[in-house]
């Protein structure tokens, strides 16, 4: 059985608060996507997110929260956050900072590491949950782990149903994200930046903040090029996999392919095309690729191709998360 989405009313958000704190889980929109919610601080509660996506267990949740001062009461903030945080915050950006020894958040949040991912939304609707819950909520992309993120109510109930998810207690619903892709995950311990995910933050916007180089620390960045351990267990390669094979950088498209086009679709292309942006804008393209890659694995077509999209501001984070949906499956 499914459950079904509520408006995000004032009413209905009271109501999705009163669940967290009886340690249930709801899912809630935010500018990036759709997430599955649970309080922070329990161990019953976090549990019940992994269970539900069906996560491994070593794949730490980002934390978020409504303010700076929330967040200083979890992690420490050096100058480095600081800068960053009064830039980005609230915005879809994730820090991963040294955890405060006392921070009170249940260990399987942050899988057992020293360090804590975390965020301060910008949406209304996850901003008037964090006030009225008044507590840190674990939240990760609402969808089935490995699956394409949720960036619409809809989306979220497809991925879960009540078998699955018997404590998920309340989808709130407030129509599409705006952004699409989930937060940049910047490592600022140290206080020397490391990019872990490219997001709905470009890593040129980082790096003009902070005026300087930021290493790239991604599948693309230093862990394709050496044998060290990844940092972020999300960086696991396969990733937001749809059911069908999935081919990129593709200039003349197979008949029998469906199309992921960005911009004009190559003439006497006849299959199914979804267009991510017919004027070639990144943003646009963003908001809309993992409804396309939802609705092309939908299709009739056994094998997804994907038009080249370049590889430079919101484009990393699109090319990264087409990456994964190509990568070998294990
Ligand atoms: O936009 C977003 O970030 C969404 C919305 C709901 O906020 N959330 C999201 O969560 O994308 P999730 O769980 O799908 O991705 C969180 C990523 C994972 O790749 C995880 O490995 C990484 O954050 N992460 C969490 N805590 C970490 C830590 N302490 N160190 C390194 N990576 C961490
Ligand atoms: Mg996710």
């Amino acid at each position: 059985m499914s459950l079904e989405p509520v408006p995000a009313t004032e009413i209905n958000i009271q109501r999705a608060a009163a669940y967290l704190a009886a340690g249930q889980l709801v899912a809630f929109p935010t500018e990036t996507v759709y997430g599955l919610g649970a309080d922070a601080r329990s161990d019953h509660a976090v549990a019940a997110i992994f269970k539900a996506k069906g996560r491994p267990s070593f794949n730490p949740l980002i934390v978020h929260v409504a303010d700076i001062e929330a967040a200083a009461t979890y992690a420490v903030l050096n100058s480095v956050a600081a800068e960053l945080a009064a830039e980005f915050w609230p915005g879809s950006l994730t820090m991963i900072l040294d955890q405060r020894p006392d921070s009170g958040l249940s260990e399987l949040v942050t899988a057992g590491l020293p360090s804590v991912a975390i965020r301060i939304p910008i949406h209304p609707v996850a901003r008037a949950l964090l006030c009225a819950a008044d507590l840190p909520i674990a939240a990760p992309s609402a969808n089935r782990s490995g699956h394409v993120s949720a960036t619409t109510a809809a989306h979220v109930a497809a991925d879960f149903n009540t078998d699955f998810a018997p404590t998920l207690a309340m989808i709130l619903d407030d129509g599409p994200c705006r952004l699409g892709l989930e937060s940049t995950i910047i490592d600022v311990r140290g206080g020397s930046p490391r990019l872990l995910r490219p997001g709905a933050v470009t890593l040129e916007a980082l790096q003009k903040t902070l005026a300087r180089d930021i290493p790239d620390g991604t599948a693309q960045g230093e862990t394709a090029r050496s044998s060290a351990p990844r940092t972020s267990p999300g960086q696991l390669e396969s990733h937001y996999a749809p059911s069908k094979p999935v081919f990129l950088n593709v200039t003349e498209p197979l008949q029998s392919h469906a199309l992921l086009a960005f911009g004009e679709p190559p003439k006497g292309f006849t299959g199914e095309i979804v267009n991510l942006s017919r004027n070639r804008d990144l943003a646009e393209a963003s908001a809309n690729l993992f409804a396309a890659l939802r609705a092309l694995d939908r299709s009739a077509a056994a094998s997804i191709a994907v038009m080249p999209i370049p590889a430079e501001g919101l484009g990393r984070a699109i090319n990264d998360r087409l990456k994964r949906t190509a990568a070998p499956r294990g």
